[in-house]
Formats: structure tokens, C-alpha cells, sequence
């Protein structure tokens, strides 16, 4: 078997980014790795012991006591072991998606998650997302796609997603935070949010999930016979 094939994808919070790569991960029999529920997973971690994701020399001091594992179960399914417990579905709240984003800004806590997510790629057929993949992670990624959409269309997308879900939503607030979250994650001195060079755009504004779908494999056979 030759190199294993990897996808990267990028892009700003809500652009549907996970969705997009659980569904072709799975059409194309190929991992899918969520590498913002790494860091989600290291923001629930000191969250628990009290420490600010600000707070730089909390974060020195305590976070060689972290250990993350990634494990995928029959379905496929990404889960995140943290010091042996199972947090994956608790982290995903707004509060630590928040966090996740002022504490991926430590080189210390990137340095730590790089080669985790390498080594994912060296291994396997990968569609790896979050925001450095094409640019620091996986610069030789077969193929780079950065997915984006409007901030509105993104705050809609969440409003009806939570709202579907049963819980409350306030499209305001939520429009409010993706727009603080891109900017963190596009400011930041270690490894922003920004489109490499060799990526393909992909605003999925003004198309739902079969359309982007469509274009992504457009995009893929370009590059890759499946
Ligand atoms: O994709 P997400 O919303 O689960 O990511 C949560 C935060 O993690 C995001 O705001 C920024 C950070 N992140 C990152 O810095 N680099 C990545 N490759 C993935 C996520």
C-alpha cells in the first residue's frame, strides 16, 4: 500500500465543516478526525481543575498531568479519552467551545496535539478538520479544501440545529459569539485560522449538505482516484 491519502479541511466555526467530513469520511470508508475535539477535550480538562485557558502558567504547570487518547468505535465514531474517562459528549457546550478557542491559542497546548494528529494521518486514510490542518498539521495533505460560509448563515445553521434539538437558542447571541470565536481564531500569533496557499474555497452559503457534498467530491476527484 502506498501513502495513505489525506483530506484537510478548514474553515471558521459552524461552516458545517464536521458534518460535511463525518458523511464523506464514511462514503469513503476513510477516518474522519475532529481535531477541534482535541482541543475542546484539553479546555474540559482545565476547566475541571479551576485554571483559566488564559491562564499561561496554570497551563504549564498542571498540563502534564493530561493524557488524550482518540478511539473510534464500530460506527466509526470519534470518542475522546481524557486521563482515561470518556468526555465526549461533554464537551461539546458553547462555554467549552469558548474555551477551546482561548486555549488553543498556547503554542505549548498546539505543540503538545501535533504529532497526535500526524501520526492519525501516517497511519490512515484521513479527513482530518479544524483550522491549521493545510497550513501547520498536514502541509502535504492530498488535498485542501477551506469550507466557509457568512457569520449570519452560520449563527442561523446553529439557531435551528439547537433549536431542533429542543433546547433554547437566541440567534443574537449566538451570531455574537461566532463572530468573537473567528476573531480569536483568526488573531492569534500560533497558527491562525487562514487559507493555505494550495486550498480550494468552498462558501457553503447558498448550499445545503448534498450540494456541498457534491462539490467536496468535485473537488477530491481532482486530485485522487477513489
Ligand atoms: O471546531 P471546533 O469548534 O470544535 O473547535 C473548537 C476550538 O478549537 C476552535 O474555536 C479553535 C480550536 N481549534 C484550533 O485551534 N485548531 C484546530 N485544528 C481545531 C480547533
Amino acid at each position: 500500500m502506498g501513502k495513505p491519502i489525506s483530506i484537510a479541511i478548514d474553515g471558521p466555526a459552524g461552516a458545517g465543516k464536521s458534518t460535511i467530513a463525518r458523511r464523506l469520511a464514511k462514503e469513503l470508508g476513510f477516518y474522519y478526525v475532529d481535531t477541534g475535539a482535541i482541543y475542546r477535550t484539553v479546555a474540559y480538562f482545565f476547566d475541571l481543575w479551576g485554571i483559566s485557558p488564559k491562564d499561561i502558567d496554570g497551563i504549564t504547570r498542571y498540563i502534564d498531568e493530561l493524557t488524550i487518547r482518540i478511539e473510534y468505535d464500530d460506527e466509526g465514531v470519534q470518542h475522546m479519552i481524557m486521563n482515561g474517562m470518556d468526555v465526549t459528549d461533554d464537551i461539546r457546550t458553547q462555554e467549552i467551545s469558548q474555551k477551546a478557542s482561548l486555549v488553543s491559542a498556547h503554542a505549548i497546548v498546539r505543540d503538545l496535539l501535533l504529532d497526535m494528529q500526524r501520526e492519525m494521518a501516517e497511519t490512515h486514510n484521513v479527513i482530518m478538520d479544524g483550522r491549521d490542518i493545510g497550513t501547520v498539521v498536514l502541509p502535504k495533505a492530498t488535498v485542501k479544501i477551506f469550507l466557509t460560509a457568512s457569520p449570519e448563515v452560520r449563527a442561523k445553521r446553529r439557531t435551528d440545529e439547537l433549536l431542533a434539538k429542543g433546547q433554547k437558542a437566541d440567534y443574537n447571541k449566538i451570531l455574537k459569539e461566532i463572530q468573537q470565536r473567528d476573531y480569536q481564531d483568526t488573531h492569534r500569533a500560533v497558527a491562525p485560522l487562514k487559507m493555505a496557499r494550495d486550498s480550494v474555497k468552498l462558501d457553503t452559503s447558498e448550499l445545503d449538505i448534498d450540494g456541498v457534498i457534491a462539490a467536496m467530491k468535485d473537488i477530491i476527484a481532482q486530485k485522487v482516484t477513489l
